[in-house]
C-alpha cells in the first residue's frame, strides 16, 4: 500500500451503529502519514462521543454549519479546500439521500456540496431492507455518476439481527480504498524529469544570489507524478526538504550544474517540467576568496544564465516540456509570452509576492495554460496543485501523446 504521507483527509462520521468503527478508521488512516479532520452529524454524537474522535484525529471535531466560532476557524468552505479526500463512513442511508438531493442545512453536507472536484469515498452501513430499498439504490447510482466511490456494504449479520449486505467496510478496506485514490497509475510507463528549487550563484566562497524558492512546489509535482504511477527523476537546487519516496534525487547548486545534469538525464524522458527558479543571471565572475570590505561602493557585473527549459524545448528529440512563470504583474500576457518565445507545450502561471501564495508559502493559485486553453485554478495547497497539474498533463498532452504513438 503506497503512503498517505500529507494527505489531508476528511472523515464524516454519520449516525449508524457502526460509527464506532469510524475510530479504528481514524487511527489506520493517521498511521498512513495523513492528516485527518473529523466533521460528525448529531446524529454521530448519539454514537460516539467527539472526544474520542479528537483524540484519535488530534483536532478538534466539526460538528455545526452555522457555529459562528467555527466558521471563523475553519468553516465550510476552507475544509472543503482544505480536503485532498472525503470519506464519509458510516454513510447512513439519510446521509446517502441527503447528498443525492444536494441538501447543504448539515456541515457534513454543505462541505460536500463545496468539493465537487475533491475525490470522495462513501462507506454505506444501514439495514440490508433500507440498502435494497429503490429509493437508496437510485441515490446511490445517481452519486455513483457524480463521482462518488463506493466502499461496501458488506454482507453478514448485522446489529438488527437481520443477514444481508449493510455492514460498514472494514476500516483497512476503506483505508485501501482511499490510497487508490491516489494511486492513478494514469502516468505507467512515464518518465519525467524535474527540476526544483532555486539556483545559487557564488559570488564568492561565503556570499551568493539566488532566491526564495523552497522547492515545496516541484517537490510535491514528484510527489504527485509518483503517485500516478511516473518513473521521476528530481534535479533540486538547494532546500531543506528530503526528496519525496521513489523519486530518483540528484542535488545541484548553479544554473550550470542544473542545465549540466539536465542534458545528461533528459534523453531518457518522457515529460520535462521546470519547476525550478533558475537564476536569469550569475556574476561574471565568482572570486576565489572572500571579497574584502571596504569604503567604496561596491558593482557587480553579471551575465546571463542558460535557459535550462529553451534548451531543452530546442533538443531534436524533445520530450513534452511543461514550464512555470512566476510574475507579480501581467501574469497571463507573459505566461503567454514565455510559453511561445521558450517553445513548451505548456506552462504553469503563478502570481508571486503575496506572502500567502508562490516562493516559500505552502498554498499557490495556479492557472494552467496550453495554446488553447487556459484553466483557473484557486488558492490551494501546493499538493493539491501539483495533482491538478498532474491531471492536466495526463489529459492535455500525455494521453495524447500515448495516442499518435500507437497510430
Ligand atoms: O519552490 P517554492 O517555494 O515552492 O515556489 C514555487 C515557485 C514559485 C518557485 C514555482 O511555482 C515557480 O513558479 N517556478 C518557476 C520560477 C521561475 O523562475 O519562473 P520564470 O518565469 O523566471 O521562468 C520561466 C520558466 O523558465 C520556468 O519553468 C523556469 O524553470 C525556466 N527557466 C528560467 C530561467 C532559466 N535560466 N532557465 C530556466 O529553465
Amino acid at each position: 500500500m503506497s503512503s498517505l504521507i500529507h494527505k489531508q483527509i476528511i472523515v464524516g462520521v454519520t449516525g449508524g451503529i457502526a460509527a464506532y468503527k469510524s475510530a479504528e478508521l481514524i487511527r489506520q488512516l493517521r498511521q498512513q502519514g495523513a492528516e485527518v479532520r473529523v466533521v460528525m452529524t448529531s446524529g454521530a454524537c448519539q454514537f460516539i462521543t467527539p472526544l474520542t474522535l479528537q483524540a484519535l484525529s488530534g483536532h478538534p471535531v466539526h460538528q455545526h454549519l452555522l457555529d459562528p466560532t467555527t466558521e471563523a476557524a475553519m468553516g465550510h468552505i476552507e475544509l472543503a479546500r482544505w480536503a485532498d479526500a472525503i470519506v464519509i463512513a458510516p454513510a447512513t442511508a439519510q446521509c446517502i439521500t441527503e447528498l443525492a438531493a444536494g441538501h447543504a442545512d448539515q456541515l457534513l453536507t454543505a462541505v460536500c456540496l463545496a468539493s465537487q472536484n475533491v475525490p470522495s469515498i462513501l462507506a454505506p452501513a444501514m439495514n440490508q431492507q433500507m440498502w435494497h430499498h429503490p429509493n437508496t439504490q437510485r441515490n446511490v447510482a445517481r452519486l455513483s455518476e457524480q463521482g462518488w466511490h463506493m466502499v461496501g456494504p458488506a454482507y453478514g449479520e448485522q446489529a438488527c439481527g437481520e443477514v444481508g449486505p449493510g455492514r460498514m467496510s472494514e476500516p483497512q478496506d476503506i483505508v485501501q480504498a482511499v490510497t487508490d485514490l491516489f494511486s492513478t497509475g494514469a502516468l505507467a510507463d512515464c518518465r519525467i524529469l524535474l527540476t526544483a528549487g532555486p539556483t545559487v550563484e557564488a559570488i564568492d566562497p561565503v556570499r551568493f544570489v539566488s532566491n526564495h524558492s523552497s522547492g515545496k512546489m516541484g517537490y510535491a509535482l514528484a510527489a504527485a507524478a509518483v503517485e500516478a504511477g511516473a518513473q521521476v527523476t528530481l534535479i533540486s537546487g538547494p532546500v531543506a526538504l528530503p526528496f519525496p519516496e521513489h523519486v530518483q534525487g540528484v542535488r545541484v547548486t548553479d544554473a550550470e550544474q542544473m542545465l549540466a545534469q539536465v542534458l545528461q538525464q533528459v534523453e531518457h524522458c518522457d515529460v520535462f517540467i521546470g519547476c525550478a527558479a533558475v537564476a536569469d543571471y550569475r556574476p561574471t565572475q565568482s572570486a576565489l576568496h572572500k571579497l574584502k570590505k571596504s569604503d567604496q561602493p561596491f558593482t557587480l557585473e553579471f551575465v546571463p544564465n542558460p535557459d535550462i527549459i529553451a534548451t531543452v524545448a530546442r533538443l531534436p528529440n524533445k520530450p513534452i516540456v511543461i514550464g512555470f512563470a512566476a510574475q507579480t504583474m501581467d501574469l497571463i500576457k507573459n505566461a503567454r509570452q514565455k510559453l511561445m518565445t521558450k517553445g513548451l507545450d505548456g506552462i504553469v502561471a503563478n502570481l508571486v509576492g503575496g506572502a500567502d501564495r508562490g516562493f516559500n508559502a505552502d498554498d499557490n493559485a495556479l492557472t494552467l495554460i496550453d495554446d488553447n486553453n487556459e484553466i483557473n485554478l484557486p488558492l490551494m495547497s501546493k499538493q493539491q496543485g501539483a495533482r491538478k497539474i498532474i491531471k492536466w498533463l495526463v489529459q492535455q498532452f500525455w494521453q495524447n501523446n500515448m495516442k499518435d504513438k500507437s497510430v
